[in-house]
């Protein structure tokens, strides 16, 4: 185990009528910047409860933070922010609107002269906005992580910086119940693939971080069809709200190596096709299990074992099944496992090529072994 620190200082406030509690969590003086999406909120009573709690607040609000957050609404926020004198963002919502405000409250103080950089140029980040936030889709873990992905043209690229980490999340696993399904399933396997991206890579003897991550993947193999089934049963939506938000919150991924491919690749697409986040990871993990089996494969033998209880056969029919198992699981929470599934092909494959090496992000993987060449055979592998 590598040497680390863990300090997430993130206050998670979790259970149902949670929201009241933001009134005790916001400076009283604060000018409070109300941020979220297409109007969720306003169908499934969040909105109100929010409403309630800033009552004795100076507050105003900023709407229409789209899927995969666009730069040129959040520089309208940016603007907003820095006009009317705001210090506090409220983000309620999912991942995209807790990533757009966190890049609204970078944006707002950033002294360069383009606020692109934050993202493109990894300007750094030395001033923001204070975040709170109420979570409504368990998926991203953007509520309690120093991350945020932003979107412009077919660029999606990433930022981070502990200054946006949210002071506190209120996760109420009833606000999630008014979830279509298909955004269930999207957060329930974006959250496995978090898991993976720090779990399965190399041994390294890391007890606890392997088994807590473990005991959440086999949660959200156990949880996710249930959501599916009965989307009313609260006890089912804690659990998996719970599960994604510490699939990455940074704990499993202490003093372990990182392999983040899936998530690279997968921005790709979503930059250039417009296809749901957690849909790219379903399609590209697999096939990055199978190209990488050889460099994963303690890992994914351990995997096989412990969550699906495989123990018989050699090393790659152990291997093959442990994919047949993953790829069941995402068939059975109806996301596609192939680019064929999402109207993509051979012919596009160039094109996230291109975008890979023009964003910088190759070589990738746990080992930074996968260059352009591996990319391709994963894409095709992937088709
Ligand atoms: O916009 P509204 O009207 O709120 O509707 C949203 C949106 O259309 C809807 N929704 C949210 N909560 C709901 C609800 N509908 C009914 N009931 C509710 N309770 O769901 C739709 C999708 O929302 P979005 O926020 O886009 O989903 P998600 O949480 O999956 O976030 C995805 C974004 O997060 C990024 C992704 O790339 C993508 O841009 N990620 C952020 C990460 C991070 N910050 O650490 C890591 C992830 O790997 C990921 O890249
Ligand atoms: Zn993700």
């Amino acid at each position: 185990m590598k040497s680390f620190i863990f300090h997430n200082t993130t206050k998670i406030i979790f259970g149902k009528n949670q929201i009241s509690e933001i009134t005790n969590n916001i400076p009283k003086d604060s000018k409070v910047l109300v941020t979220y999406g297409g109007g969720s909120i306003k169908n499934n009573g969040v909105y109100d409860q929010v409403k309630t709690a800033l009552k004795d607040f100076d507050w105003d609000e900023f709407s229409g933070i789209e899927p995969n957050p666009q730069y040129d609404t959040l520089v309208k926020a940016v603007k907003k922010v820095k006009e009317e004198g705001f210090n506090y963002l409220l983000a309620v919502g999912g991942g995209s609107v807790i990533d757009g405000t966190k890049f609204i409250s970078a944006a707002s103080l950033f002294e360069g002269e383009n606020v692109w950089d934050i993202c493109e140029k990894f300007a750094p980040v030395t001033k923001a906005v204070s975040i709170g936030c109420v979570l409504t889709i368990p998926a991203t873990g953007s509520e309690s992580n120093c991350g945020s992905v932003v979107s412009k043209g077919d660029d999606k690229l990433f930022f981070s910086s502990p200054l946006v980490r949210p002071q506190f999340a209120v996760l109420d696993p009833a606000t999630t119940i008014s979830l279509p399904e298909r955004q269930t399933a999207n957060g329930v396997i974006d959250a496995f693939v978090h898991t993976m991206e720090q779990y399965c890579t190399y041994q390294t003897n890391s007890k606890v971080q392997d088994r807590y991550a473990e005991a959440l993947l086999m949660t959200l193999i156990e949880e996710g069809p249930k959501a599916l089934k009965n989307p009313n049963d609260l006890e089912t939506r804690a659990n998996i709200m719970w599960a994604a938000s510490q699939a990455l919150n940074e704990l499993i991924a202490v003093g372990v190596p990182q392999d983040w491919a899936t998530h690279m690749i997968g921005h790709e697409i979503t930059g250039l096709y417009g296809v749901d986040h957690a849909r790219t990871l379903s399609i590209v993990y697999p096939a990055v299990m199978s190209v990488c089996r050889k460099e994963k494969e303690g890992k994914i033998l351990q995997y096989a074992q412990r969550v699906f209880n495989i123990t018989s056969g050699s090393s790659d029919d152990i291997i093959d099944m442990a994919i047949t198992k993953t790829k069941e699981f995402f068939k059975a929470m109806g996301v596609p496992v192939s680019l064929s599934e999402v109207n993509l092909g051979e012919k596009d494959i160039e094109a996230i090529l291109k975008n890979l090496s023009s964003h910088n992000r190759l070589p990738l993987g746990e080992h930074g072994k996968i260059d352009l060449e591996t990319a391709r055979e994963i894409l095709k592998t992937a088709l």
